[in-house]
């Protein structure tokens, strides 16, 4: 299949903007697009900027950096896409307004043209449906911020042919990230196995078992670079609230995703987090200066057991490869070691030990053992 040398991208916001930086970092030629001139403006400024610290830290030359710059076109209008290898979109998370786009893009560029969407939570595959030639549509799921979360998540459409799947991860490889495969399944890997970071971690602390700061304390002893209250506030609890709800609702309601009150009262009190003063903690002093805390016993053996079930199940769902999930984990939100790994360095049968004794003081459906696990533990096998 065809190298990727001339990539469109739609959207200059956050996203749009760093995926712009990456091609250009991997030497091909991007168009970015974007209706509001204003995005484009900004999108310059802080590629500027960035380009200007690399350069001044040593990491790059002048000429690499003007080099860069200049392999980017910014313009207001579709037109320029016309001869694109790949198209990105990086636009609004609106399934209409992204099939919209994909129908008019379909109308300039040529049939072998790929169509890409960096959605973190639409379907793919309802996506390709809007398409004349469904087959060309590729999920590219970039991480916040681009240019330095290596992780993409490739994920083909049920209409997409296993080449393109495969030409879309070494593509992603040659542009210097990390490609996880994964099937188009709500929040593909990482929007889904870290769900019990967050949700467990609200559950200890709706529960008393330990406060917001003994809670994080605790993971970070761990390796976590932050603790789930430290980055909810960060992502900002109306985006992780959208997620957690979006994930629910596309498992039709399974109680193992359900979103938590106490996040929705944050939401609805708008304490958002970093960006609005006041989260879980606040902000208004220096930033990031939140957290002592204390670690407190059993509070990360909770919440990583059932990261470690989530990411088992994943795999017996087919999801994605053991490789990938625990490659997933670690370059795409920064987990200190991958969770199937760190199950077998805790032994399979004490894992589900573990969750069974949840499963059996809760009797609840969220801490049941994964299939998978079981069957390991019976058979004493391992992931590696
Ligand atoms: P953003 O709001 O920063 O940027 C979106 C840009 O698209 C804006 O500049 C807007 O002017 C432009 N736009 C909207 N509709 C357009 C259209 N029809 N034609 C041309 N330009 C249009 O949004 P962000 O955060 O960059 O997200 C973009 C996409 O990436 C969404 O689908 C989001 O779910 C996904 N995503 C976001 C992540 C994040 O952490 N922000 C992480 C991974 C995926």
């Amino acid at each position: 299949m065809k190298k990727w040398q001339r990539v469109g991208i739609v959207g200059a916001g956050t996203m749009g903007s760093g995926i712009a930086q990456v091609a250009a970092q991997a030497g091909r030629e991007v168009v970015l697009v974007d209706a509001s001139e204003e995005a484009l403006e900004r999108s310059e400024r802080a590629l500027s900027k960035v380009l200007a610290r690399l350069v001044e830290k040593g990491r790059m030359t002048e000429e690499a950096s003007q080099s860069i710059a200049q392999r980017i076109q910014r313009v207001a209008n579709l037109d320029a896409l016309s001869n694109c290898d790949v198209v990105i979109e990086a636009i609004v998370e609106d399934l209409d307004v992204k099939s919209t786009l994909f129908r008019q893009l379909e109308d300039l560029v040529t049939t072998e043209t790929v169509l890409a969407t960096n959605t973190s939570s639409l379907s793919v595959t309802a996506l390709a449906r809007a398409c004349r030639h469904p087959e060309r549509v590729l999920g590219l799921h970039f991480f916040n911020p681009a240019p330095l979360m290596a992780l993409v998540e490739v994920v083909p459409a049920l209409q997409t042919p296993t080449e393109l799947a495969q030409h879309g991860v070494e593509e992603m490889a040659a542009w210097g990230k990390s490609p996880a495969s994964a099937k188009d399944t709500p929040g593909f890997i990482v929007n889904r196995v870290a769900r019990p970071f967050y949700s467990e971690g609200i559950r200890l602390l709706e529960e008393g078992v330990a406060s917001v700061a003994d809670i994080d304390a605790s993971m970070r002893a761990q390796g976590f670079r932050m603790g789930p209250f430290e980055l909810m506030d960060l992502i900002g609890h109306d985006v992780n609230y959208a997620v957690t709800s979006t994930v629910h609702q596309a498992f039709y309601g399974d109680s193992r995703y359900r979103p938590s009150h106490t996040q929705r009262q944050l939401v609805a009190a708008n304490w958002l987090g970093r960006k609005t003063g006041r989260g879980f903690y606040q902000h208004n002093h220096a930033i990031g200066a939140a957290t002592e805390g204390q670690v407190v016993e059993g509070v990360a053996e909770r919440i990583l057991s059932m990261l470690m079930n989530e990411a088992a199940d994943a795999v017996f769902w087919q999801v994605a490869s053991v490789e990938d999930i625990d490659l997933a984990m670690q370059k795409g939100v920064n987990y200190p070691k991958g969770l199937l790994a760190w199950a077998d360095e805790w032994g399979i049968q004490e894992l589900t030990n573990i969750l069974d004794s949840f499963h059996q003081r809760y009797g609840e459906e969220r801490y049941r053992v994964s299939p998978l696990l079981r069957d390991m533990a019976r058979l004493g096998k391992t992931f590696y």
